[in-house]
């Protein structure tokens, strides 16, 4: 009898084996196409998730393998890797105090990443979402073609929920946009939001829509406020396993996405988040979409936030340097 092993699947390796990280674990497992390893720093934490989405496989169906590792040799010649790996927010910490601690989390981990895999596409996840993937972005040195953040996904997929329970119909008629950095600043465009093709602006009074907007904006910490100990990780994980779905299997899906603009969309220099298509190889194309004036100066705001977050991670890196 043979073992199964040496079959030609693609490879995908998650870094950071939290609540996150294990959820993308799971739904790429039940797709049934990608070999995955699990990453922490944790001993036996993704030993354990690997071991235990291994055994669900017979139930399930699906020869997905998974192992987990506390080093990087496990993940050489991966075709994606994606990083959660951070920490989150504790009391009593300040916000220049968790930049500081995941720039560095995001840094070491993407350097070792890119020394075993230089040719993969980085999927970011991480927060502050923008901020870490200028961080991975710098530390990768890969195109910006392969340096990916994941949030559009999300919270269009939160926009799209609040729509369809509004009006009353399957979420699979709905699609949503939102564009800009992952925080409260983002720009839900209802405009390019519909239901079956019709714009929600000519469904739903403008209170509504406003609503389902800010709803939108404030999505995560929404489950925060509701979880008291941790954060969201069903949607997050099943988020990114739709850009790996678009990528490995090269659908050239038109999906919101963090990406590094140069002069698109009037940005330079930053991650900002914008619809991109995903196919093989990373991003294929930014789509430009045309916006109104208030749009346009809405995700110029939301641009001009992540640009305050990579200014105040350059003071944290200048002090870093001058103190040592
Ligand atoms: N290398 C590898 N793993 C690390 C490292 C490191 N240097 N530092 C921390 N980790 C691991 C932690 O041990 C933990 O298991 O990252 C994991 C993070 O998991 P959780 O704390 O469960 O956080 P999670 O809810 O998964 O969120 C992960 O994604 O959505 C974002 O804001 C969220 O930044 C956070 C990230």
């Amino acid at each position: 009898m043979t073992t199964r092993t040496g079959h030609a699947r693609p490879k995908v390796s998650v870094i950071g084996a939290g609540m996150v990280g294990g959820a993308v674990a799971q739904y790429l497992a039940l797709r049934d196409y990608a070999d995955i390893v699990l990453v922490d720093i944790v001993e036996g934490l993704p030993q354990g998730k690997a071991l235990d989405l291994a055994e669900t496989a017979p139930v399930l169906g699906y020869d997905s393998r998974l192992s987990g590792a506390n080093d990087y040799a496990a993940t050489a010649g991966s075709d994606i890797v994606v990083i959660t790996s951070g920490i989150a927010r504790k009391p009593g910490m300040s916000r220049d105090d968790l930049l500081r601690t995941n720039m560095g989390i995001v840094r070491s981990v993407t350097e070792q990443v890119v020394a075993q895999s230089p040719d993969a596409i980085l999927i970011v996840v991480s927060n502050p979402l923008d901020a870490m993937c200028h961080v991975a972005f710098a530390a990768a040195g890969l195109p910006r073609e392969r340096v990916i953040g994941m949030a559009g996904v999300l919270d269009s997929a939160r926009f799209r929920a609040f729509i369809a329970e509004e009006a009353d119909v399957s979420v699979e008629d709905v699609s949503a946009m939102v564009l800009g950095g992952h925080g409260d600043t983002m720009v839900p465009i209802s405009r390019y939001s519909t239901v079956a093709g019709v714009p929600i602006t000519q469904i739903l009074e403008p209170g509504v829509v406003k609503a389902l907007e800010d709803r939108t904006a404030n999505g995560g910490a929404e489950i925060v406020s509701l979880l008291k100990t941790g954060s969201a990780y069903q949607a997050p994980g099943a988020s990114v396993v739709e850009m790996i779905d678009a990528i490995l299997l090269d659908k050239r899906r038109v999906l919101p996405c963090s990406v590094h603009l140069e002069g698109e969309y009037g940005i330079d220099g930053l991650f900002v988040g914008v619809p991109v298509k995903l196919g093989q190889g990373g991003v294929r194309q930014i789509i430009e979409l045309s916006l109104t004036d208030d749009e346009s100066s809405a995700l110029k705001k939301s641009a001009g936030a992540v640009q305050d977050l990579v200014a105040a991670m350059d003071r944290l890196a200048t002090e870093a340097t001058a103190g040592s």
